[in-house]
């Protein structure tokens, strides 16, 4: 019999964690499968370890595991949804490329009614030459707070750009977003915030659709409260943060018109790529994942808490660094949204360069920690929970010194998984294949039966937004020529129609 008292052995812990909905992830030393209760696989989960050693791996082995079983209920007892929420926000390609592939594979292996499901499930945003997601800086969310969405989403543009704002620039760019926040027929774009600077009758218009008092006297009297070498400077600000044709494309379109293409916006599974690095420069990549997931936080606020929704941060850390109000709202997303069935899975090399409540609150909310080759402090925190066998006759310095130095020096996939309320163990993620060599098709077949098949709502042609965008400023031109007094005037040249406008000279980029 077992002392009481004594440390539990392997096999109960086994049986604890496997709970009464097994998904096998991991094996022993002593090559025991582990199974880890889906119900705790969907609280928040902590993944650290340095590059390469298996952490967006694992990901996709659970990914891939929860997803079979959903896709076996669909084919054999006649279920109709994934039964399980997903969003997956990365900074760095390679996870959401991996899922994708695996999801293409349960396509392609799926009867009728998998495809089916698979088809009204996946969203994938992403921005390649050809293809984009298109995602307005403003998705109106009636609930919230215009003005703190403003905030937010100002921050983090000002904070991921690659040259300094100036407060009066950045405050301007707040009341900006915000006026775009409460006329929804108007969007980030160059043109319109030329407009709203230099336009007045433009202005004053614009001004009759406000609703919040204080900003309708902002824009009102905008003249009088901000310099014009602030509004010029603010405008030459936007033109370079604009500057990028693709970010012009994403962010500019309006809502209506995006509305009118029959985009996806939003599905079950939805899988965010900002790691085109080629195509986007990473400030801007950062910049609009942390739009999405800022978007993510908001929705998930209101959404039906039957189903569980797991959002992925990939990066987590060099993604949240960059905002500190994004911070705040996931922090406060991990006291807040257990209620609403959310977790948060936060992939990192390590917490060291969060703020020290930051790292606390994440470590006092996480339900499991898996770490693979990390430095000694996550191993000092680790060591206290880690199983001791009962033939281990090492003191108690040694055992911790050999722990801290095993931790530093973990083999690839290998890794210490602790879920909270039993012993953490040492175990090894179990061996995925890649989904191509599943499939027995390349990789690029596997990658078009994605696009094409599943996903062919979520992106348009780079081509067509640039045309959608262009009919946008021409309504722009025309709304203001309507109004301006040389309504007559035959259009000229683009510096004459620019005069017109009200716009004054192109803006140069000397900043
Ligand atoms: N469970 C696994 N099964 C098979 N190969 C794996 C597994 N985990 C990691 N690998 C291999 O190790 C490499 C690095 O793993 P990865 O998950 O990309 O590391 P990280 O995300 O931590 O940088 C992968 O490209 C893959 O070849
Ligand atoms: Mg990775």
């Amino acid at each position: 019999m077992r002392a009481v008292g004594a440390a539990p052995n392997l096999a109960s812990i086994l049986v604890a964690l496997a709970g009464t909905c097994p998904i096998s992830l991991f094996r022993t030393a002593g090559d025991r499968v582990v199974g880890v209760d889906l119900a705790t696989i969907f609280r928040h989960a902590l993944i650290l370890g340095a590059s390469g050693f298996g952490k967006s791996w694992f990901k996709a082995l659970q990914f891939y595991r929860i997803l079979i079983r959903a896709c076996r209920r669909i084919a054999e007892q006649g279920s109709h949804v994934l039964g399980f929420e997903t969003t997956v926000v990365d900074v760095k390609s390679e996870t959401a490329q991996l899922l994708k592939l695996f999801i293409a594979l349960m396509f392609l292996r799926g009867n009728a009614a998998v495809r089916e499901v698979l088809r009204e499930s996946v969203h994938f945003v992403g921005w390649s030459r050809s293809r984009i997601t298109l995602r307005p800086a403003f998705a109106i969310m009636s609930d919230i707070s215009v003005e703190y969405q403003a905030r937010i989403k100002a921050d983090l543009l000002v904070r991921a750009s690659r040259s300094p704002w100036s407060e009066a620039q950045h405050f301007l760019l707040v009341q900006t977003l915000r006026a775009i926040g409460e006329v929804p027929e108007h969007t980030f774009v160059l043109m319109f915030v030329e407009l709203l600077c230099r336009n007045e009758s433009f202005r004053l218009r614009l001004v009759e659709k406000l609703t919040s008092r204080d900003l309708i006297d902002f824009f009102a009297h905008l003249p009088q409260r901000i310099a014009p070498q602030t509004l010029e400077a603010f405008i030459r600000r936007v033109a370079i943060e604009l500057g990028y044709s693709l970010v012009r494309l994403i962010l500019g379109l309006p809502p209506h018109v995006i509305a009118s293409l029959g985009l996806r916006q939003h599905a079950p599974i939805t899988l965010v790529d900002a790691g085109v690095s080629n195509t986007l420069p990473p400030s801007i990549a950062y910049a609009l994942a942390n739009w999405v997931l800022t978007d993510e936080l908001f929705t998930a606020s209101r959404r039906d808490p039957s189903v569980p929704l797991t959002i992925v941060l990939e990066e987590a850390v060099a993604l949240l660094t960059m905002a500190t109000d994004l911070l705040d709202l996931v922090l406060n997303g991990l006291r807040m949204l257990r209620s609403l069935n959310v977790n948060i899975e936060f992939f990192a090399q390590s917490l060291e360069s969060l703020p020290q409540h930051a790292m606390r609150e994440m470590l006092l909310n996480a339900v499991t920690v898996t770490a693979f080759q990390s430095p000694k402090s996550v191993g000092e925190l680790l060591y206290p929970h880690v199983l001791r066998e009962p033939q281990d006759r090492r003191s108690e310095a040694d055992r911790k010194r050999e722990f801290l130095r095993d931790i530093e020096s973990l083999p690839r996939q290998e890794a210490i998984f602790w879920a909270k309320g039993q012993p953490a163990l040492r175990v090894r993620t179990l061996d995925l294949e890649r989904p191509e060599r599943i499939a027995g098709i390349p990789v690029e077949e596997l990658d078009d039966i994605f696009h094409r098949e599943i996903t062919p709502t979520s992106t348009i042609e780079v081509s067509r937004a640039a045309a959608l965008l262009d009919d946008y400023e021409a309504s722009l031109s025309r709304e203001v020529r309507a109004s301006s007094p040389s309504t007559s005037r035959p259009p000229g040249s683009v510096r004459d129609l620019r005069s017109a406008l009200g716009l004054g000279e192109e803006p140069d980029d000397d900043e």
